[in-house]
């Protein structure tokens, strides 16, 4: 099988690559990936002698690069996005451009050229905030933040491209993911590397927005559950059962690096933030997936995984992130 996996330099891709690499010797599979801030071969230096993987530093917006890439590919697993809320309310375009007509792209060349399968990756936020019960796949989307919006547009063109052209797709919307090589932007791993650097964690607003956690390697093997044993033209939803708020993970961060709650500074809330993120997952749980973490082990290996890789998130947390972090801070300050 080749396998063309784009945004394959970031978190969750990284990790998929990694695991397919290792699961299925025999697999071929081409990185696509732009490199924004966001892109790091730091994420895949275990791998890339690996003689069945390429790396080819493209933009899936660009319609000749894609063409290229393509060419005998049987399946794409689409990562490559803009993915921080955040930055979406800061500035919008991106989000279009990548998550909106980069699918777009992506799903044109695949028709072009026959791809046996295309797996979209999505996020529960498409479905919007729940105050109770979870989602499940037919739901209506809600999406609150250009973000969320974007990946809506990008589902919503992988499902035409199904309907109209019965291009073989499947869509996995997974629930917030943790673990190693998270760019520390987010909750969990910009936490515990300003606690490392002795500085404090900006909560927003009460600190008790939920959001649903899934390992991601347990996401990864969802993914390739679905990837090998959906059904073309479904969707997955793809969740850790485990609701926590942000004030329960900030202390249970806090209580492992032995800090105390004066690290907390609370800043303003973010701009439409979505109150509880869940979903049902017994579609994908029928393919045979289930998570094999449980939270507390996996956020302490999560939590080990900064402590002892200090070399790969303080070049980030040095360069461009800093310049950025402070911009958005400042604006709340
Ligand atoms: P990430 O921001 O860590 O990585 C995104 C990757 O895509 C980077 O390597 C970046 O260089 C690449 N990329 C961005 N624009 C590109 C372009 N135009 N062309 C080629 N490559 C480009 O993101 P992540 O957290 O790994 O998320 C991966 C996917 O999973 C995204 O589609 C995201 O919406 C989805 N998702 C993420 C989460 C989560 O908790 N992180 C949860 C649900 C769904
Ligand atoms: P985040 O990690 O950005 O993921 P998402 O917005 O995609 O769910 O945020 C997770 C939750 O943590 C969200 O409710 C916002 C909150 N949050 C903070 O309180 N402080 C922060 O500095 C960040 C980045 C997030």
């Amino acid at each position: 099988m080749k396998l063309l996996v784009t945004g394959g330099a970031g978190f969750i891709g990284s990790n998929f690559v990694r695991l397919i690499l290792n699961k299925y010797p025999d697999y071929e599979v081409i990185n696509l990936d732009a490199l924004t801030y966001a892109g790091n071969l730091d994420n895949l230096k275990d791998v890339e002698k690996n003689e069945n993987y390429r790396f080819v530093h493209g933009d899936i917006r660009d319609e000749d690069v894609v063409d290229k890439v393509m060419k005998g590919v049987d399946a794409v697993v689409n990562f490559a996005a803009e993915s921080h809320v955040d930055r979406s309310i800061g500035g919008p375009a991106d989000f279009i451009q990548t998550d909106v007509y980069g699918t777009f792209v992506l799903l044109e060349a695949a028709r072009q050229h026959g791809v046996g399968r295309y797996l979209q990756i999505s996020t529960d936020e498409v479905y919007g905030s729940i105050k109770e019960g979870s989602f499940v796949e037919t739901d209506r989307l809600e999406p609150s933040s250009p973000y969320s919006a974007s990946k809506a547009g990008g589902d919503m063109q992988v499902m035409a491209y199904h309907t109209t052209y019965g291009l073989p797709t499947i869509i996995t919307r997974s629930s917030n993911n943790f673990g190693p090589y998270q760019y520390p932007e987010k909750i969990i791993p910009l936490f515990i590397t300003n606690l490392v650097e002795g500085k404090k964690v900006p909560l927003y607003g009460d600190g008790l927005n939920v959001r649903d956690w899934v390992y991601v390697t347990d996401n990864c093997e969802g993914l390739d559950a679905v990837l090998h044993k959906g059904e073309v033209g479904e969707i997955y939803n793809i969740g850790g059962g485990n609701e926590r708020s942000n004030i329960f993970i900030t202390n249970k961060i806090l209580e492992m690096l032995g800090k105390g709650e004066d690290m907390i500074e609370p800043v303003a809330d973010r701009l439409g933030h979505d109150f509880r993120y869940s979903i049902d997952c017994s579609k994908a749980n029928a393919l045979g997936w289930t998570p094999a973490h449980n939270f507390e082990d996996a956020i302490k290996e999560t939590v080990d995984w900064y402590l002892n890789n200090e070399w790969w998130w303080k070049k980030i947390k040095s360069g461009e992130f800093e310049a950025y972090y402070k911009s958005q801070y400042d604006k709340k300050a």
